[in-house]
Protein backbone atom coordinates (compact mmCIF):
# COMPACT_ATOMS: atom_id res chain seq x y z
CA UNK A 1 0.00 0.00 0.00
CA UNK A 2 2.74 2.28 1.02
CA UNK A 3 5.15 1.23 -2.09
CA UNK A 4 1.41 2.16 -4.24
CA UNK A 5 1.10 5.35 -2.86
CA UNK A 6 4.73 6.29 -3.37
CA UNK A 7 4.59 5.23 -6.91
CA UNK A 8 2.05 7.47 -7.49
CA UNK A 9 2.50 10.44 -5.65
CA UNK A 10 6.16 9.81 -8.51
CA UNK A 11 4.16 9.62 -11.45
CA UNK A 12 2.11 12.80 -10.43
CA UNK A 13 5.04 14.72 -9.84
CA UNK A 14 6.62 13.31 -13.47
CA UNK A 15 3.61 14.55 -14.52
CA UNK A 16 3.67 18.44 -13.66
CA UNK A 17 7.59 18.17 -14.57
CA UNK A 18 7.68 19.18 -17.36
CA UNK A 19 9.12 21.90 -19.35
CA UNK A 20 5.87 22.86 -21.28
CA UNK A 21 4.84 24.88 -18.39
CA UNK A 22 7.02 27.35 -18.64
CA UNK A 23 5.06 28.37 -21.89
CA UNK A 24 6.07 28.94 -24.89
CA UNK A 25 8.12 31.10 -27.65
CA UNK A 26 7.78 31.54 -31.07
CA UNK A 27 10.78 32.04 -33.13
CA UNK A 28 9.18 31.76 -36.74
CA UNK A 29 6.29 29.54 -38.28
CA UNK A 30 8.19 26.35 -37.76
CA UNK A 31 9.53 26.71 -33.98
CA UNK A 32 8.16 27.43 -31.07
CA UNK A 33 9.79 25.97 -28.18
CA UNK A 34 8.97 25.55 -23.98
CA UNK A 35 10.66 28.56 -22.66
CA UNK A 36 12.88 26.53 -20.24
CA UNK A 37 15.79 25.36 -22.32
CA UNK A 38 18.97 23.95 -21.11
CA UNK A 39 22.57 25.04 -21.15
CA UNK A 40 25.49 22.86 -21.97
CA UNK A 41 28.43 24.39 -21.06
CA UNK A 42 28.59 22.58 -17.17
CA UNK A 43 29.32 19.18 -19.47
CA UNK A 44 33.21 19.55 -19.92
CA UNK A 45 36.07 19.89 -17.59
CA UNK A 46 37.55 22.61 -14.85
CA UNK A 47 37.52 25.60 -16.36
CA UNK A 48 35.49 24.25 -19.12
CA UNK A 49 38.06 22.79 -21.16
CA UNK A 50 38.68 18.76 -21.80
CA UNK A 51 35.68 16.15 -21.08
CA UNK A 52 33.25 15.51 -18.66
CA UNK A 53 34.63 13.10 -16.09
CA UNK A 54 31.66 10.87 -16.62
CA UNK A 55 30.71 10.95 -20.55
CA UNK A 56 27.47 8.53 -20.02
CA UNK A 57 26.18 10.65 -17.57
CA UNK A 58 26.42 13.99 -19.86
CA UNK A 59 25.10 12.01 -22.42
CA UNK A 60 22.29 11.05 -19.56
CA UNK A 61 21.43 14.45 -18.64
CA UNK A 62 20.85 15.87 -22.63
CA UNK A 63 18.81 12.32 -22.79
CA UNK A 64 16.52 12.93 -19.58
CA UNK A 65 16.25 16.35 -20.75
CA UNK A 66 14.41 15.78 -23.69
CA UNK A 67 12.53 13.64 -21.67
CA UNK A 68 10.74 16.68 -19.47
CA UNK A 69 10.03 18.66 -22.42
CA UNK A 70 13.07 20.41 -22.85
CA UNK A 71 13.40 21.49 -26.44
CA UNK A 72 15.57 24.23 -27.15
CA UNK A 73 19.26 23.54 -26.11
CA UNK A 74 21.92 26.48 -25.95
CA UNK A 75 25.73 25.05 -26.93
CA UNK A 76 28.96 26.56 -28.82
CA UNK A 77 32.04 24.41 -30.11
CA UNK A 78 33.76 26.13 -27.36
CA UNK A 79 32.43 23.92 -24.88
CA UNK A 80 35.34 21.67 -24.45
CA UNK A 81 35.94 22.53 -26.98
CA UNK A 82 33.35 20.14 -28.80
CA UNK A 83 33.30 18.04 -25.91
CA UNK A 84 29.74 19.72 -25.08
CA UNK A 85 28.82 19.30 -28.55
CA UNK A 86 29.44 15.63 -28.95
CA UNK A 87 27.10 14.97 -25.69
CA UNK A 88 24.31 16.75 -27.43
CA UNK A 89 25.13 15.52 -30.38
CA UNK A 90 24.58 11.75 -28.94
CA UNK A 91 21.86 12.89 -25.93
CA UNK A 92 19.67 13.86 -29.28
CA UNK A 93 19.99 11.39 -31.17
CA UNK A 94 17.68 8.86 -28.77
CA UNK A 95 14.91 11.72 -28.41
CA UNK A 96 11.52 11.04 -29.65
CA UNK A 97 10.87 14.35 -30.47
CA UNK A 98 14.36 15.16 -31.98
CA UNK A 99 12.17 17.14 -34.93
CA UNK A 100 11.23 19.61 -32.54
CA UNK A 101 14.29 19.98 -31.05
CA UNK A 102 15.94 23.47 -31.67
CA UNK A 103 19.56 24.35 -30.66
CA UNK A 104 21.27 27.33 -30.26
CA UNK A 105 24.86 27.49 -31.20
CA UNK A 106 27.97 30.51 -30.96
CA UNK A 107 30.93 31.13 -33.09
CA UNK A 108 33.75 33.90 -32.48
CA UNK A 109 35.75 32.53 -29.76
CA UNK A 110 38.94 30.40 -29.57
CA UNK A 111 40.20 28.74 -26.73
CA UNK A 112 43.71 28.41 -25.47
CA UNK A 113 43.14 26.30 -22.08
CA UNK A 114 41.14 26.59 -19.33
CA UNK A 115 39.20 29.59 -18.48
CA UNK A 116 40.95 30.83 -21.34
CA UNK A 117 38.76 32.63 -23.87
CA UNK A 118 39.43 34.71 -26.90
CA UNK A 119 37.27 36.48 -29.36
CA UNK A 120 38.19 35.74 -33.02
CA UNK A 121 35.61 37.36 -35.67
CA UNK A 122 37.69 36.90 -38.78
CA UNK A 123 34.76 35.96 -41.22
CA UNK A 124 36.53 33.03 -42.54
CA UNK A 125 37.42 31.57 -39.06
CA UNK A 126 33.10 32.16 -38.60
CA UNK A 127 32.14 30.14 -41.67
CA UNK A 128 34.83 27.42 -40.69
CA UNK A 129 33.15 26.90 -37.37
CA UNK A 130 29.71 26.58 -38.47
CA UNK A 131 30.65 23.72 -41.13
CA UNK A 132 32.67 21.89 -38.23
CA UNK A 133 29.86 22.68 -35.94
CA UNK A 134 26.55 21.03 -37.98
CA UNK A 135 28.98 18.23 -38.50
CA UNK A 136 29.89 17.59 -34.83
CA UNK A 137 26.32 17.99 -34.28
CA UNK A 138 24.75 16.35 -37.11
CA UNK A 139 22.87 18.81 -38.36
CA UNK A 140 22.57 19.89 -41.54
CA UNK A 141 21.62 23.78 -40.48
CA UNK A 142 21.82 25.93 -37.78
CA UNK A 143 18.17 26.96 -36.22
CA UNK A 144 19.79 30.12 -33.97
CA UNK A 145 23.53 31.09 -34.53
CA UNK A 146 25.41 33.86 -32.04
CA UNK A 147 28.11 35.39 -32.65
CA UNK A 148 29.43 34.51 -29.23
CA UNK A 149 31.65 37.77 -28.77
CA UNK A 150 31.70 41.09 -31.42
CA UNK A 151 35.71 41.05 -31.87
CA UNK A 152 37.14 44.56 -32.19
CA UNK A 153 39.70 43.82 -34.34
CA UNK A 154 36.71 43.76 -37.22
CA UNK A 155 33.96 45.67 -38.53
CA UNK A 156 30.90 44.49 -37.18
CA UNK A 157 29.08 44.52 -40.79
CA UNK A 158 32.06 41.58 -41.88
CA UNK A 159 31.23 39.49 -38.55
CA UNK A 160 27.69 39.75 -38.68
CA UNK A 161 28.14 40.39 -42.64
CA UNK A 162 28.82 36.81 -42.87
CA UNK A 163 26.16 35.06 -40.93
CA UNK A 164 24.19 37.06 -43.11
CA UNK A 165 25.47 35.37 -46.16
CA UNK A 166 25.54 32.03 -44.37
CA UNK A 167 22.06 32.78 -43.72
CA UNK A 168 20.75 33.31 -47.19
CA UNK A 169 22.64 29.78 -48.30
CA UNK A 170 20.45 28.13 -45.91
CA UNK A 171 23.14 27.48 -43.31
CA UNK A 172 21.60 29.32 -40.58
CA UNK A 173 18.20 29.89 -39.98
CA UNK A 174 18.28 32.67 -37.26
CA UNK A 175 21.29 34.81 -36.25
CA UNK A 176 21.73 36.32 -32.46
CA UNK A 177 24.10 38.02 -30.35
CA UNK A 178 26.00 37.46 -27.32
CA UNK A 179 27.45 40.27 -24.26
CA UNK A 180 26.11 43.19 -26.44
CA UNK A 181 24.61 46.49 -25.36
CA UNK A 182 21.96 47.89 -27.43
CA UNK A 183 24.26 50.53 -29.08
CA UNK A 184 25.66 47.26 -30.63
CA UNK A 185 22.58 45.39 -31.83
CA UNK A 186 21.00 48.42 -33.53
CA UNK A 187 24.20 48.96 -34.94
CA UNK A 188 24.25 44.84 -36.22
CA UNK A 189 20.43 45.19 -37.28
CA UNK A 190 21.70 47.36 -40.19
CA UNK A 191 23.59 44.30 -41.67
CA UNK A 192 20.52 41.52 -40.35
CA UNK A 193 17.96 40.43 -38.90
CA UNK A 194 18.57 40.06 -35.17
CA UNK A 195 16.63 37.48 -33.75
CA UNK A 196 17.94 36.38 -30.20
CA UNK A 197 20.72 38.05 -27.93
CA UNK A 198 22.64 35.85 -25.17
CA UNK A 199 23.62 38.10 -21.89
CA UNK A 200 24.54 37.66 -18.27
CA UNK A 201 21.71 38.35 -16.81
CA UNK A 202 19.77 36.92 -13.55
CA UNK A 203 18.15 38.39 -10.85
CA UNK A 204 21.28 39.53 -8.61
CA UNK A 205 22.66 40.64 -11.55
CA UNK A 206 20.22 42.41 -13.98
CA UNK A 207 22.34 45.12 -15.20
CA UNK A 208 21.00 45.04 -18.92
CA UNK A 209 17.73 45.62 -17.87
CA UNK A 210 17.75 47.71 -21.53
CA UNK A 211 18.94 45.21 -23.40
CA UNK A 212 15.94 42.97 -22.06
CA UNK A 213 13.66 45.66 -22.85
CA UNK A 214 14.91 46.76 -26.47
CA UNK A 215 14.83 42.39 -27.16
CA UNK A 216 11.22 42.45 -25.78
CA UNK A 217 10.46 45.99 -28.42
CA UNK A 218 11.55 44.06 -31.58
CA UNK A 219 10.68 40.31 -30.77
CA UNK A 220 13.92 39.06 -30.13
CA UNK A 221 14.74 36.14 -28.10
CA UNK A 222 16.50 37.22 -24.73
CA UNK A 223 18.32 33.84 -23.33
CA UNK A 224 20.23 34.90 -19.63
CA UNK A 225 23.71 33.31 -19.06
CA UNK A 226 24.52 32.53 -15.87
CA UNK A 227 20.76 32.38 -14.91
CA UNK A 228 21.79 30.83 -11.58
CA UNK A 229 25.11 32.99 -11.11
CA UNK A 230 27.30 29.82 -11.72
CA UNK A 231 25.16 28.05 -8.90
CA UNK A 232 25.78 31.03 -6.11
CA UNK A 233 21.82 31.50 -6.45
CA UNK A 234 21.49 28.37 -5.42
CA UNK A 235 24.14 26.61 -3.17
CA UNK A 236 23.32 27.04 0.54
CA UNK A 237 24.23 30.56 0.97
CA UNK A 238 22.24 31.57 -1.86
CA UNK A 239 20.38 35.34 -1.08
CA UNK A 240 16.81 33.77 -2.07
CA UNK A 241 16.55 31.36 0.64
CA UNK A 242 14.07 33.07 2.64
CA UNK A 243 11.50 33.58 0.04
CA UNK A 244 12.38 29.74 -1.12
CA UNK A 245 11.05 28.87 2.12
CA UNK A 246 8.11 31.08 1.77
CA UNK A 247 7.19 28.97 -1.88
CA UNK A 248 8.48 26.09 -0.61
CA UNK A 249 10.43 25.52 -3.77
CA UNK A 250 14.13 25.44 -4.47
CA UNK A 251 16.43 28.83 -4.45
CA UNK A 252 16.91 27.66 -7.95
CA UNK A 253 13.55 27.24 -8.46
CA UNK A 254 12.74 31.07 -7.60
CA UNK A 255 15.72 32.43 -9.78
CA UNK A 256 14.37 30.93 -12.66
CA UNK A 257 10.30 31.78 -12.06
CA UNK A 258 11.93 35.78 -11.68
CA UNK A 259 13.78 35.48 -15.30
CA UNK A 260 10.32 33.60 -16.52
CA UNK A 261 8.07 36.55 -14.97
CA UNK A 262 10.42 38.95 -15.41
CA UNK A 263 9.98 39.09 -20.16
CA UNK A 264 7.93 36.70 -22.01
CA UNK A 265 11.00 37.13 -24.20
CA UNK A 266 13.14 35.40 -21.56
CA UNK A 267 14.79 31.64 -22.31
CA UNK A 268 16.70 30.55 -19.36
CA UNK A 269 18.69 27.92 -20.01
CA UNK A 270 20.33 26.49 -16.63
CA UNK A 271 23.14 24.41 -16.54
CA UNK A 272 23.80 21.20 -14.91
CA UNK A 273 26.00 17.70 -15.08
CA UNK A 274 23.36 16.44 -12.43
CA UNK A 275 20.13 14.64 -13.55
CA UNK A 276 18.88 15.62 -9.40
CA UNK A 277 19.24 19.50 -10.25
CA UNK A 278 17.79 18.91 -13.92
CA UNK A 279 14.56 17.71 -12.37
CA UNK A 280 14.67 21.04 -10.03
CA UNK A 281 15.52 23.30 -12.36
CA UNK A 282 12.71 22.11 -15.28
CA UNK A 283 10.01 22.16 -12.08
CA UNK A 284 10.70 25.74 -11.81
CA UNK A 285 8.29 25.96 -14.60
CA UNK A 286 5.50 25.40 -12.04
CA UNK A 287 6.45 28.62 -9.52
CA UNK A 288 4.34 31.55 -10.03
CA UNK A 289 5.52 34.34 -8.23
CA UNK A 290 3.72 37.21 -6.92
CA UNK A 291 3.95 40.69 -7.76
CA UNK A 292 5.09 41.90 -5.16
CA UNK A 293 7.95 39.29 -4.37
CA UNK A 294 9.04 39.86 -8.09
CA UNK A 295 9.39 43.35 -7.02
CA UNK A 296 11.05 42.96 -3.84
CA UNK A 297 13.40 40.60 -5.28
CA UNK A 298 14.35 42.62 -8.35
CA UNK A 299 16.22 44.88 -6.16
CA UNK A 300 19.13 42.44 -5.47
CA UNK A 301 20.72 43.71 -8.15
CA UNK A 302 20.80 47.11 -6.83
N1 LIG B 1 26.95 33.40 -24.25
C1 LIG B 1 27.87 33.32 -23.33
O1 LIG B 1 28.87 34.06 -23.35
C2 LIG B 1 27.74 32.33 -22.22
C3 LIG B 1 28.60 32.39 -21.12
C4 LIG B 1 28.42 31.44 -20.10
C5 LIG B 1 27.42 30.49 -20.21
N2 LIG B 1 26.62 30.46 -21.31
C6 LIG B 1 25.51 29.48 -21.42
O2 LIG B 1 24.70 29.63 -20.27
C7 LIG B 1 24.45 28.34 -19.70
C8 LIG B 1 24.18 28.46 -18.22
O3 LIG B 1 25.32 28.97 -17.57
P1 LIG B 1 26.16 28.12 -16.52
O4 LIG B 1 25.82 26.68 -16.67
O5 LIG B 1 27.57 28.49 -16.65
O6 LIG B 1 25.69 28.72 -15.13
P2 LIG B 1 24.31 28.61 -14.28
O7 LIG B 1 23.26 27.93 -15.08
O8 LIG B 1 24.04 29.96 -13.75
O9 LIG B 1 24.76 27.70 -13.07
C9 LIG B 1 25.29 26.42 -13.24
C10 LIG B 1 25.81 25.95 -11.89
O10 LIG B 1 24.71 25.79 -11.02
C11 LIG B 1 24.66 24.44 -10.51
N3 LIG B 1 23.24 24.07 -10.52
C12 LIG B 1 22.41 23.94 -11.59
N4 LIG B 1 21.16 23.65 -11.20
C13 LIG B 1 21.19 23.58 -9.85
C14 LIG B 1 20.21 23.31 -8.87
N5 LIG B 1 18.94 23.07 -9.20
N6 LIG B 1 20.58 23.32 -7.56
C15 LIG B 1 21.86 23.57 -7.20
N7 LIG B 1 22.84 23.85 -8.10
C16 LIG B 1 22.51 23.86 -9.41
C17 LIG B 1 25.48 23.62 -11.48
O11 LIG B 1 26.11 22.55 -10.81
P3 LIG B 1 25.68 21.01 -11.06
O12 LIG B 1 26.27 20.61 -12.37
O13 LIG B 1 26.23 20.30 -9.88
O14 LIG B 1 24.18 20.98 -11.09
C18 LIG B 1 26.52 24.63 -11.94
O15 LIG B 1 27.60 24.69 -11.03
C19 LIG B 1 25.72 27.56 -20.06
O16 LIG B 1 25.53 26.18 -19.92
C20 LIG B 1 25.94 28.02 -21.46
O17 LIG B 1 25.11 27.30 -22.37
C21 LIG B 1 26.75 31.36 -22.30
Amino acid sequence: MKVGSKLLREVAFMADLTAANAGTYQFDDQFSINRLGYGTMQLTGSGVWGPYKDPNQAVSVIQHATELGINFFDTADSYGPWFADRYLAAGLKKASNRDNIFISDKVGQTRQGPGIWTPHGEPNYLRQQVGVSMMTLGIDHEDLLFLHRIDSHFPIADQVGELKKMQDEGKIKHIGLSQVSVDQIKEAQKYAKIDAVENLYNVADHKDDDVVDYAESQHMAFVPWFPLNTGKLAGADSPLSAIANKYQVSEAQIALAWLLKRSPNILPIPGTSSIQHLEDNVAAANVQLSDADFDQLSHLSK
